[in-house]
């Protein structure tokens, strides 16, 4: 039984955790779905795809070299974007980024770390940013 409640807690926790940082990252111009509301244990939020489908994750389509490029642009400067307002994914990876009309969109939020709150993740992100500058082919 304590377990279990254990378990609403955990949930709830990262229903709330997923809303709070889609609202803050749609409100910045980040690459997100916008959620509607915050339900009983969902959150409804703007759909990427068509009646048919949703849109396919980044793992399973072919992109040509300049829709790659693109892909990659848009997600640095999403990392970016996070990081300038203290947040982490969590769990950035293709499985979690939807490709749709040549337009990337990242989902998945219920891990996002809030660096405010947690000075260790912040001394993180720091390595992580010098870590991605080289590599962005923005610079250079
Ligand atoms: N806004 C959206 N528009 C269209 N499809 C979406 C959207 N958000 C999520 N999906 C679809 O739902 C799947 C699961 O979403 P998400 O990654 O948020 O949850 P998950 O907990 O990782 O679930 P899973 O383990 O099944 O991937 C995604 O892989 C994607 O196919
Ligand atoms: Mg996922």
């Amino acid at each position: 039984m304590a377990e279990s409640r254990l378990g609403l807690r955990a949930a709830g926790f990262r229903i709330n955790r997923e809303w709070e940082t889609l609202r803050q990252l749609l409100a910045v111009g980040a690459d997100v779905p916008e959620p509607f509301v915050r339900a009983d244990g969902v959150i409804p939020m703007s759909y990427r795809g068509d009646r048919g489908c949703s849109a396919p994750r980044l793992h399973e389509v072919s992109l040509r070299p300049r829709e790659a490029a693109h892909h990659f642009q848009v997600l640095a400067r999403n990392v970016e974007l996070w990081l300038a307002n203290n947040v982490v994914h969590g769990d950035l990876s293709a499985y979690n980024v939807l490709s749709w009309d040549g337009a990337a969109t990242v989902i998945d939020f219920p891990r996002a770390i809030g660096l405010r709150f947690n000075p260790s993740h912040r001394r993180c992100s720091s390595a992580v940013s010098g870590t991605c500058a080289p590599t962005s082919p923005g610079r250079g």
